[in-house]
């Protein structure tokens, strides 16, 4: 594996002040396993304080406007986010595509703000079912990520550390279906052909977090998987007990 295995949590829409201590418990144990990088991304009301509340795992936002100041009512920029503390944020998450119609095009100039505020990132991809079903899952991500990944000066700045791809099949987020390890690999080595097609050789570098329905029970076998580089977790990233047998695995991955 290029660099640590990393396991982020995604909170979603839930949460509260309350359950920051099971973020203090996950940034115990995040403290331990150094060889594994650990981070939240909590709703944004919560960024500041788990900010204050964690030392070892990084915080992070799940979405950021592509403009870094102004008249957008309800959105948060990426400069808003890293003076709260986060170090990184998630862009083009499937909910979100699909929640708020986010384009390709959006999700790159997202990116692209992060990565000019200083943040990492976090791009998400994924097929759906039906694209799945007609053959078509690795045409659709291909081009998910030509369209969405950070271009330019940031971008190649930010290499390789700072940027990540998440392939999320939107079937398998918050379904308790998860994909077969052999599908992973065929699509994580997609995204790395897309990757290196992006950014030459230090595409090579950027880590490819697998998402959708990662749980303390199948962890190991997606973390082992080939060019799998972690894992992106949404409900069960929200308790510790739930979350750290995953971050567990991972650190078991790295000793095989
Ligand atoms: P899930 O969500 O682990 O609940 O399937 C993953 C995600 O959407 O990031």
């Amino acid at each position: 594996m290029p660099h640590r295995p990393y396991i982020v949590g995604n909170w979603k829409m839930n949460g509260s002040r309350a359950m920051l201590a099971e973020a203090r418990a996950i940034d115990r144990a995040a403290a331990r396993l150094t060889d594994v990088q650990v981070a939240l991304a909590p709703p944004f009301p919560l960024i500041a304080a788990l900010r204050e509340a964690v030392t070892a795992m990084g915080v992070g936002g799940q979405d950021c406007h592509q403009q870094p100041k102004g008249a957008h009512t309800g959105d948060v920029s990426a400069p808003m986010l890293a003076d709260a503390g986060a170090d990184f944020v998630i862009v083009g998450h499937s909910e979100r595509r699909a929640d708020h119609g986010e384009t390709d095009a959006l999700v790159r100039a997202k990116a692209e703000a992060a990565l000019a505020s200083g943040l990492a990132v976090i791009v998400c991809v994924g097929e759906t079912l039906a694209q799945r079903d007609a053959a078509q899952a690795e045409v659709v991500v291909a081009a998910q990520l030509d369209g969405s990944l950070p271009q330019g000066e940031s971008a190649v700045a930010a290499l390789p550390g700072k940027i990540a791809v998440a392939y999320e099949p939107v079937w398998a987020i918050g379904t308790g279906r998860v994909a077969a390890v052999e599908d992973v690999v065929i699509m994580h080595r997609a995204v790395r052909a897309r990757l290196v097609a992006a950014y030459g050789e230090a595409g090579e570098l950027v880590r490819i977090l697998y998402g959708g329905s990662v749980n303390a029970g199948n962890a190991a076998d997606l973390l082992a998987a080939v060019g799998v580089g972690g894992a992106l977790v949404g409900g069960a990233s929200l308790s510790a007990d739930l979350f750290l047998p995953i971050v567990a695995a991972a650190a078991s991955a790295t000793e095989a």
